[in-house]
């Protein structure tokens, strides 16, 4: 099924974008397949937990996977970290999550 997410992009504009659950993509991706961050700004490792680039903030309380220890050790070093941020890689699409609201941390 597809699920509905709110991603503002870098210039502060809310796109509502849907996003499919059934085909492994996790939030970098989505971001990346709508085009809402330049190429080369966003997903640079490729989704390995070892860039930020794909740090986002999330504004709905939605039920998340907790961090993995890669994801906590790259946002410990990370610029414009705060107390809601995420690695987007690692947030892989499921239904719970429709309804999902985040913002992308500014490029660094
Ligand atoms: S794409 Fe590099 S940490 Fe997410």
């Amino acid at each position: 099924m597809d699920i509905k997410i709110n991603i503002t992009d870098r210039a502060g504009v809310t796109h509502e974008v849907l996003a499919p659950t059934d085909m492994a993509m996790n939030l970098m991706e989505v971001v990346r397949s709508y085009e809402l961050a330049p190429e080369g700004t966003i997903g640079i490792c490729g989704g390995m937990a070892m860039c930020a680039s794909c740090q986002c903030y999330v504004l709905s309380n939605t039920a998340l996977p907790e961090m993995s220890d890669d994801e906590e050790a790259m946002l410990s070093e990370a610029f414009d970290v705060r107390e809601n941020s995420r690695l987007g890689c690692q947030i892989q699409m499921t239904p719970d999550m429709n309804g999902l609201q985040v913002e992308l941390a500014p490029e660094s």
